[in-house]
């Protein structure tokens, strides 16, 4: 996601806050923006200095340095975008109405409009269409003199995930940062302390590094940094020593970004639903704001992808057909494109693209519009081509992905293409219990493929997915005792037909690892291997099966000293047909 820091110390805060922002480029960002609060001139009043840039942090660094605001404590930001535009007004960091407190915030707010809303009517004016807008306009609505206790009133209004750094000009000396459901740290230096939402930010500055608990906030003075809950109960501070170099911090401590990746899937499947779905089960999605009216003349959907965004197509194929009852078909955009389709106004195309940027796919979409279909693109970058051509878009709200080969996106495509199941489920008036069996099938399928994928792109060893009915029909020739198999045999209507052919896979001496649902022993002493995965839902499964032979390509490419984040002749976003 975003990258934040803050700085509160004896030196100068405006060229730290540029030499941190640039070690978080990494993370991936549209736009950045410092606020330094200028040490004031006799007999001047304090003031902010604030500077923004909607491109690269060096356009913001040349700008710096035109006018290089001086002074010890400000905060700075690399953001990227999830609501509204990469513009220079939606870049951090933003402010109240009088322009005396100033914040940068990672994360969602997911009751921002109602808030928005309620702060709108007491007379608060927003020039923004970010979320973050809220927090400055919050926290000025709750002063009554003590800046701290104005913060915690507000964060206690704040639902969704944030961290946070801000300040006010009536409190020069108190930089403040705060967490819930996004990392931030507080780095502990000689006399001098950060506030950072990633390690790599401050590493050459310090390896003292206190973390933040969920709904703690940070209070930094020149005498030191106090921890507290929302309800200003101290908490003890845990200060830890990271001993990592500037390589090692950018992936977390892991070896590679495509193993960080994997692990981040459980955020990027909370930030996919967060705010779009009501605990009664109905779903909206924000920038696809489509009235049920408009939905219900669908009659049709037609999903385009390429790579493993096509594996998340297939598996949306079958998800929303069979829960809203449309018929559904995904497509390689690519073939597409050189067909003459039955596309027409009753039509929803939705282009599923990680980057908003592969080629063959947005031509693809273009061509379905042309023919009159609605369109909507489910993509992590907000205002990518695919989300700027599209009627609509359901963004990941993932965060970057920096391995080559798709990993915590394709799970946030997945959940993204539930939710969009159930919104056309709901206005369709029906969610199907039937064809569940087709279902399980059909989705085993994809995850296979998918898995093969992996193998592919980061190992270099061939490999193909097959549905268990479709092995008699050309794969079983294949199989003998150098030809390991990895079966998907977790519950499900088919798990029998699949026990059955694992039965036949060992019959011809191929080594099995099999998928299986943790406790279930009926492939004990068949395959030759078995991974447990808990026992879920069966969309759930899906995702976790995914996970699981991610992780399996991962360590093969790793044990046989490929470059797994960058696999040769591949690239992250092909924008070439
Ligand atoms: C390339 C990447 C894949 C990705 C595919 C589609 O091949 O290496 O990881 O799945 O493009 O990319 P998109 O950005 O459209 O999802």
């Amino acid at each position: 996601m975003c990258g934040i820091i803050g700085y509160l110390g004896g030196r100068e805060a405006t060229p730290i806050l540029m030499e941190s922002l640039k070690r978080l480029e990494y993370r991936g960002y549209d736009s950045a923006g410092v606020a330094v609060l200028e040490l004031p001139r006799a007999g001047e009043a304090v003031r902010t200095s604030v500077t923004k840039s909607e491109a690269k942090v060096d356009t913001l660094i040349a700008k710096l340095k035109m006018n290089m605001p001086s002074g010890n404590l400000g905060i700075g930001h690399t953001r990227w975008a999830t609501h509204g535009k990469p513009t220079y007004v939606n870049a951090h960091p933003h402010t109240d109405c009088k322009g005396k407190i100033f914040v940068v915030h990672n994360g969602i707010i997911e009751n921002f409009a109602e808030l928005k809303a309620e702060l709108e009517a007491a007379g608060h004016e927003f020039p923004s269409d970010t979320d973050t807008e809220v927090v400055p306009h919050l926290i000025e609505a709750n002063y009554k003199g003590d800046f701290l206790a104005a913060v915690r009133a507000a964060l206690k209004r704040i639902k969704g995930a944030y961290a946070l750094a801000m300040f006010s000009s009536d409190d020069p000396e108190l930089l403040v940062g705060a967490r819930l459901n996004a990392p931030l740290v507080v780095g502990i230096g000689d006399n001098e302390y950060y506030i950072a939402s990633d390690i790599t930010a401050i590493i050459p500055y310090t390896k003292r590094v206190l973390v933040l608990g969920e709904g703690e906030v940070a209070a930094v003075t020149p005498l030191g940094a106090e921890v507290s809950t929302l309800d200003g109960v101290t908490v003890n501070p845990k200060i830890v020593h990271v001993d990592w170099d500037v390589s090692q911090a950018q992936k977390g401590g892991y070896p590679h970004f495509m193993l960080k990746e994997i692990n981040e899937t459980p955020e990027a499947l909370a930030n996919a639903m967060r705010g779009r779905l009501t605990d009664d089960g109905t779903v909206s999605f924000r920038e696809f704001d489509v009235a049920d009216k408009q939905l219900r003349r669908i009659d049709d959907i037609l999903l385009l992808g390429m790579g493993t965004s096509r594996h998340a197509a297939m598996i949306g194929e079958y998800v929303i057909e069979d829960w809203s009852g449309i018929p559904a078909r995904a497509e390689d955009a690519s073939e597409f494109r050189y067909r003459r389709p039955t596309v027409g106004e009753k039509t929803l195309g939705v282009v599923i693209s990680q980057s908003g940027e592969t080629a063959d796919t947005l031509v693809a979409m273009q061509q379905a519009k042309a023919r009159g279909a609605l369109s909507v693109a489910v993509t992590n970058v907000v205002a990518s081509s695919a989300a700027r051509d599209a009627d609509g878009a359901i963004y990941l709200h993932a965060g970057p992905e920096i391995g080559v080969a798709s990993t915590k996106t394709l799970h946030a495509h997945i959940v993204s293409l539930y939710l969009l199941a159930m919104r056309l489920a709901d206005v369709k008036g029906r969610v199907s219990p039937e064809r569940k069996r087709e279902l399980v099938e059909a989705l085993r399928l994809p995850v296979a493929l998918e898995g093969a994928l992996k193998l592919k792109e980061i190992s270099y060893i061939h490999a193909e997915g097959t549905s268990g009915g479709e092995l008699k029909h050309g794969p079983i020739a294949l199989l003998d005792d150098q030809f390991p198999v990895i079966a998907i045999c977790t519950a499900g209507t088919t798990k029998d037909k699949m026990v059955s052919n694992v039965h036949e896979i060992v019959a011809r001496n191929a080594p099995v690892l099999a998928l299986i649902t943790k406790g279930d022993r009926s492939l004990n002493g068949v395959a030759t291997d078995v991974f447990e995965i808990p026992e879920v839902d069966e969309a759930a499964a899906v995702v976790l099966n995914t996970v699981v032979l991610q992780l399996f390509a991962y360590h093969v490419a790793v044990k046989l000293g490929q470059d797994v984040d960058q696999p040769r002749n591949l690239a992250k976003s092909v924008t070439v047909e």
